[in-house]
Formats: structure tokens, C-alpha cells, sequence
């Protein structure tokens, strides 16, 4: 890496990034992109391939209707792109090792088509070793940036369109706020938005403070505002995104406005569901849970990671909560109500981890009874605390415990599932089934996939339907038209 790039790149470095300052964040307006670079993708198609969280589907989108702005026009294959970004994961070894892949093989086309422009962006261009693997291995790349400076896009590509060299811009330390970034929305329905950006939380075992930088929420005012326009498009749903949400507001100077206070807000749009993603369970507030309890357009959904259920696990991964005080928390938000649905994220074969305190995760999920659960075997990301433990768990123990965990949970959600039979439940219907065009699909107000036989003026509306074949991931039932729905009184 020469010093050019140098400057703007510095490695996860855990120290330094606790170190990060309290600097008050400013809130930056969108420049409208210079009239020298809006025909730039005029005749030009772009596509982007998203790895990764809700957030970088939505950065996507937000680079999607940056390149619009610019010209551009959305590509149907790789063949006819002019423009190909890949919007990166970094956050398990298997997901960095697929774009890795991705390049590779991309290497081909740009050999047969060297106009083409190749970028990489998202969290692995946060990380230094990742770059300096393409500078040496993968010179067909033609462009790099970070997850901080989306909105300097237009510049990037400028120079990437006019330089030889591979254009690199990584910011180590996060910006200000950016507002009015143009969108592309993928989804007519359903939409995300964005409340916070970065994490501060420093599990030891996550990449993400690293690659998305300290806290910064936006203003209520924003989201707000935000929310309210997407209502009035007709967009049905709205999902709250940060990588803890219930941190959010914790960085205002200026006002004492919380998560709770935020979703109170959110409750008297005119939206029809509101769900939000992730949910850190320590700084989970009980006025958040009176809140959610007033429902309305706010689902009775949470997802909760618990990460495990071992207390020497849970210290170790500085989750800063223990396995009582999570099903204290659980016990609440199942008081205040009950008929919520829990999910949760997992991690197996934590270093060190022995049988007793993988048994002590299963036990937990005996014990909550969450209704499905992402599950993943630890994998060490290089600048962790993590990365630098002992670790004695050979890979296949790990597997084996991957292996019972989704066995047991597969078990679960079966009986979450079947409890559902027989009763009615509203679908904000989404299009056809992938599997059969007959078939309409859509979700439940707590997630669910649903999918039922009915007419295509279905879709984007919610529909009533009866479980009648509860499954382990989905459910099948049958159209309930409203005039038999009120001869039943529902
Ligand atoms: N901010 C979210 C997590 C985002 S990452 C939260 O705190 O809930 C999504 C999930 O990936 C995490 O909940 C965790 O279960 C998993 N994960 C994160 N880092 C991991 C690692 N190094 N190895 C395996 N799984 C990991
Ligand atoms: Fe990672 Fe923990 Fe932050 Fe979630 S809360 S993004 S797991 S550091
Ligand atoms: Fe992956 Fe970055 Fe999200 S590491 S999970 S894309 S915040």
C-alpha cells in the first residue's frame, strides 16, 4: 500500500477504536451531485451484488440511487454491466471467502470487457489485510471504498473512469451524518430505514465497530420524516435499522430522547407495521417494553440475540449481561406481551468452550422458546480480543454442536408453528411463491412466511388467512375473505 492510500486507512485496531472520541457528529446535507459528473452513466448499466445485513441492503440501495442520479441504469446481468460493485460482509470468514470467489471469477468478464468498471465496498474495505490482498492479487479491481464515504461516490467513480490506477478511499474513522442521500428503494412494500449507523457495543468476537465506527443516530426529526414520506408512497412496512438499536439516542448532547421515545413517535404515523433490527438485550429499557406493549402499527416481534447461555461465555464475548438477567428481560417482555415472538442469533464453539457451557446454551433455548434463531460456529476475525484466545475446540465438535442446536431448535419452532393451526393470521401479502406462481406468499405481522392459494389483486394488500399446515420454517393456509372473517367475528 503506498502512502497516498495510507492516509486514509488505519487496521482495526481495538485500542485505538475504543479510544474513538465523543466529538459531537455533525449532520451533513447530500450534495447534489456537480452538473460535470450527472451524464457520467448516461447509456451505462450498473449492478450491484449485496453480501451481508439489512444494512448493506440498504447502503445498496442508497449507492443505487446515487448511480441513477449519475446516469446509470440498472443492469440485468453481469454481461451488460458497465459498472459492477460489490457490496461486502466481512463479518465470518465464509462470507469474506465468497467474495474473494466473486472476484475472482469476475476476472474473466473484465478480461473480455476491460471498459467494464469492477468495485469493491461494504465492511471487508474497512479492513486493511482485505485490501492489501486485492492491491497484490487482484489488480483487475478497479475501484475501493469504505463503508464511510458512500456519498463521495460520484467522485470516486470520476476518477475511477479516468485513472489506470485502482482507485482506493477508505476513511478509518467514521464521518458526520450524511441526510437526503438518494435511494433506490427495492421494494414498494416494504422499506429500511436507517436510525443509527456504527457500534460501540465491542463484543470480542465482532468486526463491526471496526467497519461501521462509533455510534451516531440520527436526528428523530429525520427518521420521522423519513417514515412519514414512506407512508404516504403506500409502502406498508418500515424496519428501524442500527446494529443496536436500543442504543439509540445515547449520543445526543442536545436532548434526552431514547429508543423508547423514538418508537412512541413512530406509533402515530400512519404506517401499517413497524419492526426494527438488532436489539441489544443490555441496554433494552423498560420503557421500550411499555412502548412496543401499546402495539398498533408496532409488531410483536423483537429479535434478541443471546449470543449463549453460559455466564463465562457471555463474560468472555463482552456481552455485558448475564444468562439470569436475559430471561429477567425475556420474562418482562413476555409479561408485557405475551403473545410477542422471540429470535434469537447464536454463537457455537466460542473459543474454549466446553460441552457444560454448550449445554447451558441449549438449555437456554429450551427455556425461552425462541421461534427460530440464526446459529453460526465462531470464526475469528483478525484486530478481535477473540482472535488472540486460546482456542482447544477442534472444528468438528464445533459442527456436531451446530448440528444439535439447529435440531433442537428445528424442534421449537415445529411447536411455535403448530400452535398456529386452525387460527387466522394477517399477511401483508408480498407476490408469488418463488416455488409455484399459484401459490401467494407473504408474512405475519411476527415474520412468518405464510403462503396460501388466492387472487393476484392480493398482492401488496393484507390478507386473512387460516393456518391449516403448520411447517417447521412456513406455513400453509387458506384464504379467509372478509365477508366469511366477519361471519366468524374476527
Ligand atoms: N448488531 C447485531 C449483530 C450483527 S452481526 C447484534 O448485536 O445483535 C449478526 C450476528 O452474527 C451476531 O448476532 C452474531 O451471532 C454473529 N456473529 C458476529 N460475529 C461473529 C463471529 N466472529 N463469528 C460467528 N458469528 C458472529
Ligand atoms: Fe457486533 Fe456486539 Fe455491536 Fe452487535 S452489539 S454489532 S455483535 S459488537
Ligand atoms: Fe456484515 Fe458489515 Fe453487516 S460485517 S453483517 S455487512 S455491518
Amino acid at each position: 500500500m503506498n502512502e497516498e492510500m495510507r492516509r486514509y486507512f488505519t487496521p482495526p485496531d481495538l485500542k485505538a477504536a475504543k479510544k474513538r472520541g465523543k466529538e459531537k457528529i455533525s449532520v451533513l446535507e447530500f450534495d447534489p451531485i456537480p452538473d460535470e459528473m450527472k451524464e457520467i452513466g448516461n447509456g451505462r448499466k450498473y449492478l450491484i451484488k449485496t453480501y451481508g445485513c439489512q444494512m448493506n441492503v440498504h447502503d445498496s440501495e442508497t449507492i443505487a440511487g446515487i448511480l441513477e442520479q449519475m446516469g446509470y441504469g440498472p443492469a440485468e446481468s453481469e454481461e451488460e454491466s458497465d459498472l459492477i460493485l460489490i457490496n461486502t460482509c466481512a463479518i465470518r470468514e465464509n462470507a469474506e471467502d465468497k467474495v474473494f470467489g466473486e472476484i475472482g471469477r469476475l476476472k474473466t468478464l473484465k478480461t473480455e470487457k476491460p471498459e467494464l468498471v469492477l468495485g469493491m465496498c461494504g465492511c471487508m474495505s474497512q479492513e486493511e489485510s482485505v485490501v492489501n490482498r486485492i492491491l497484490q492479487k487482484h489488480q483487475h479491481v478497479d475501484l475501493i471504498f469504505g463503508t464511510h464515504n458512500i456519498h463521495r461516490l460520484p467522485h470516486l467513480l470520476k476518477e475511477a473512469l479516468m485513472s489506470k490506477e485502482m482507485v482506493v478511499e477508505v476513511w478509518s474513522k467514521e464521518g458526520d451524518i450524511v441526510e437526503n442521500l438518494p435511494k433506490v428503494r427495492e421494494d414498494g412494500l416494504k422499506a429500511w430505514v436507517n436510525i443509527m449507523y456504527g457500534c460501540d457495543k465491542f463484543c470480542t468476537y465482532c468486526i463491526v465497530p471496526y467497519t461501521r465506527g462509533k455510534e451516531r443516530s440520527r436526528r428523530p426529526e429525520d427518521v420521522l420524516n423519513e417514515v412519514r414520506q414512506l407512508a404516504r408512497k403506500g409502502y406498508r412496512e418500515v424496519t428501524l435499522l442500527g446494529q443496536n438499536v436500543n442504543a439509540y439516542g445515547k449520543d445526543f448532547t442536545d436532548r434526552n430522547y431514547r429508543f423508547g421515545d423514538l418508537m412512541d413517535d413512530i406509533r402515530k404515523i400512519g404506517i401499517p407495521r413497524v419492526r426494527f433490527t438488532t436489539s441489544h438485550p443490555r441496554d433494552f429499557d423498560d420503557h421500550l417494553i411499555e412502548v412496543l406493549a401499546k402495539r398498533g402499527n408496532l409488531v410483536e416481534h423483537i429479535h434478541l440475540p443471546a449470543q449463549s447461555g453460559n455466564n463465562e461465555i457471555l463474560k468472555i464475548m463482552a456481552r455485558k449481561y448475564t444468562r439470569e438477567r436475559f430471561l429477567e428481560l425475556v420474562d418482562k417482555i413476555k409479561k408485557a406481551i405475551p403473545d410477542v415472538v422471540l429470535t434469537t442469533d447464536i454463537i457455537v464453539g466460542y473459543p474454549g468452550e466446553t460441552e457444560e457451557q454448550f449445554e447451558d446454551t441449549l438449555s437456554l433455548m429450551r427455556e425461552v422458546e425462541f421461534d427460530s434463531a440464526f446459529t453460526f460456529i465462531y470464526s475469528p476475525r483478525e484486530g478481535t480480543p477473540a482472535a488472540r484466545m486460546k482456542d482447544d475446540v477442534p472444528h468438528e465438535v464445533k459442527k456436531e454442536r451446530l448440528h444439535r442446536l439447529n435440531r433442537l431448535q428445528d424442534e421449537i419452532s415445529r411447536k411455535k408453528n403448530e400452535a398456529l393451526r386452525g387460527q387466522v393470521v394477517e399477511v401483508l401479502v408480498e407476490g408469488e411463491s418463488k416455488k409455484d406462481p399459484d401459490i401467494l406468499s407473504g408474512r405475519t405481522r411476527t415474520n412468518k412466511v405464510v403462503n396460501f392459494r388466492g387472487p393476484k389483486h392480493l398482492i401488496g394488500e393484507f390478507a386473512h388467512v387460516r393456518i391449516t399446515e403448520p411447517r417447521t420454517w412456513t406455513l400453509n393456509g387458506e384464504w379467509v375473505e372478509e365477508a366469511d372473517l366477519r361471519q366468524v367475528g374476527g
